[in-house]
C-alpha cells in the first residue's frame, strides 16, 4: 500500500489537514468498523464474545510483536504508557541506593512512575540535555556504578528528536544497565526493532501514530527479564486455568508477558487496534518513515525561507515525523489560530509550534501550511 492508499482510509482528511498525530491520531475507517463490530458482537453474543474475540487478540499479539521485532510471548496489552512504565518502575527489584536516569524533557508518563518508585529506596536522577536533545553522551555523563536503569523516549515529544537507541543499547549492555523505552512517539512512524536493538522493556499507548483508540497500549518485556519484574497486579488473566474450576486458586502463572494482563481486556479496542496496525503493516513503517521525514524536510526548508526557526533541523536518520518551530514575530498561539482557520490542525508544546507529519499527509498540505503562516 502506498502512502496515498493509506490516506484514503482516513475519511477525516477529506476536509482538513491533520498534522497532530503526536497528540492523538485519527482512527482509520477500517479500525472504526472493526471496533464497532466487536461491540456489536457482544450485543449479540453476550459471553460468546470471549470465544469470538480470541482470534483477533491472537492476531494483534502477532502483529504488535512483528511491529517491534519481538516474540509474541514478550508482548502484553495494557491500558496506556503510564501503566507500562509503572509496571517496570514498581516491579523492578531495586536495591537501596540504586538510581534510574530520566531526562528532564520527558513527558510526565515517563517521569511520575519513576518518582513514585522512589519509595522503594531508589533515586531518580534527572539528566539535562546538553544540546537541545537528550543524547547518549548525556546519559553516559550522568551514569555511575549505582545506575540500574535508563528510562528514555525513543522520540522526544517536544522536538521529535530520535535518540540513537543502538548506541544507548550498547552502552547499557556493557554496564548491565536496564533500558526502558517509552516508544509512543516512535511506533508506526519510525523504525523500532528490538531484535536489532536490544532493550529490556518498552511501553506505549496506541492512540498517537498507531492510530488506535485511546485507552489501549503495548508493553514489551524481554523474555529473559520476565521473571525479574514483581507483579503489581495479578488476577485470573495472569494465570492459566488448568481445569474447569474457577475457585481452585492454584493456577500456575502464565509463562509469557500475558501475565501482566491481570483481568479482562477491551475487545473493541483490540479489534480497532488490529485493523489500524494492518494498514501500517501493509504500507510498511520504513515507507512511512521515508515519506514523513521527506515532508518534514520540505517543511523545515519552507519554514526557514519564511523566517521561522525550526528548533532541531535533524537529519532523517534522527528524525521521526515531528517538526517544532518558533517565531521572533508571532506568538505560538497566534500561529496555531491562523493555521486552524485554514483547516490545518497542529499543537503547541513548551512554547513552540509542533507539527507532526504521518504517512497519510501530503506535500500539498505542507505547501498549504507554509502559505497559511502569518
Ligand atoms: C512521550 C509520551 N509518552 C506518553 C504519552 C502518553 O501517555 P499515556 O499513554 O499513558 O497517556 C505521551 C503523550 O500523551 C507522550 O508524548
Amino acid at each position: 500500500m502506498t502512502p496515498q492508499d493509506l490516506r484514503r482510509h482516513f475519511p477525516a482528511l477529506e476536509d482538513k489537514a491533520y498534522m497532530n498525530w503526536a497528540s492523538i491520531g485519527l482512527i482509520p475507517g477500517p479500525a472504526v468498523a472493526a471496533g464497532s463490530a466487536a461491540l456489536a458482537a457482544q450485543a449479540e453474543l453476550g459471553d460468546g464474545i470471549i470465544t469470538d474475540a480470541k482470534p483477533t487478540l491472537e492476531r494483534l499479539r502477532q502483529r504488535s510483536a512483528r511491529l517491534i521485532g519481538a516474540d509474541p510471548g514478550e508482548v502484553a496489552f495494557l491500558r496506556n504508557t503510564v501503566e507500562g512504565v509503572s509496571t517496570i518502575a514498581s516491579g523492578f527489584p531495586w536495591r537501596s541506593g540504586d538510581n534510574v536516569l530520566v531526562g528532564t524533557v520527558e513527558f510526565p508518563a515517563n517521569v511520575y512512575p519513576w518518582l513514585h518508585a522512589q519509595r522503594k529506596g531508589m533515586e531518580v536522577r534527572f539528566v539535562e540535555p546538553s544540546e537541545g536533545a537528550l543524547s547518549v553522551d548525556d546519559f553516559a555523563a550522568a551514569a555511575d556504578e549505582h545506575t540500574r536503569m535508563i528510562a528514555v523516549s525513543a522520540v522526544q515529544f517536544t522536538n521529535g528528536y530520535r535518540i540513537d537507541l543502538g548506541a544507548l543499547s550498547e552502552f547499557c549492555q556493557e554496564r548491565d544497565i536496564r533500558l526502558a523505552v517509552d516508544s509512543i512517539q516512535a511506533l508506526a512512524i519510525a523504525p523500532f526493532d528490538v531484535s536489532e536493538t536490544p532493550i529490556d522493556y518498552m511501553a506505549a499507548g496506541v492512540h498517537k501514530w498507531l492510530c488506535g483508540p485511546v485507552g489501549f497500549g503495548f508493553f514489551y518485556v524481554r523474555q529473559d527479564r520476565l521473571d525479574e519484574l514483581e507483579l503489581n497486579e495479578v488476577g485470573h488473566g495472569s494465570h492459566v486455568r488448568p481445569g474447569d474450576s474457577w475457585t481452585e486458586y492454584d493456577w500456575p502463572l502464565r509463562e509469557d508477558a500475558g501475565r501482566f494482563e491481570a483481568g479482562a481486556l477491551s475487545f473493541a479496542h483490540a479489534a480497532a487496534c488490529d485493523a489500524a496496525l494492518e494498514l501500517f503493516e501493509e504500507t510498511g513503517v520504513a515507507t512511512i518513515h521515508g515519506h514523513a521525514t521527506g515532508l518534514a524536510q520540505l517543511l523545515i526548508e519552507g519554514l526557514q525561507s519564511e523566517g521561522y526557526r525550526p528548533l532541531l533541523p535533524q537529519p532523517a536518520s534522527q528524525a521521526a515525523g515531528i517538526v517544532t518551530f518558533k517565531s521572533e514575530r508571532h506568538s505560538p498561539e497566534s500561529i496555531e489560530e491562523r493555521l486552524r482557520d485554514a483547516g490545518i490542525f497542529i499543537s503547541l508544546r513548551e512554547g513552540a509550534v509542533r507539527i507532526s507529519i504521518h504517512g497519510a499527509n501530503t506535500s500539498d498540505e505542507i505547501d498549504a501550511l507554509i502559505a497559511a503562516l502569518p
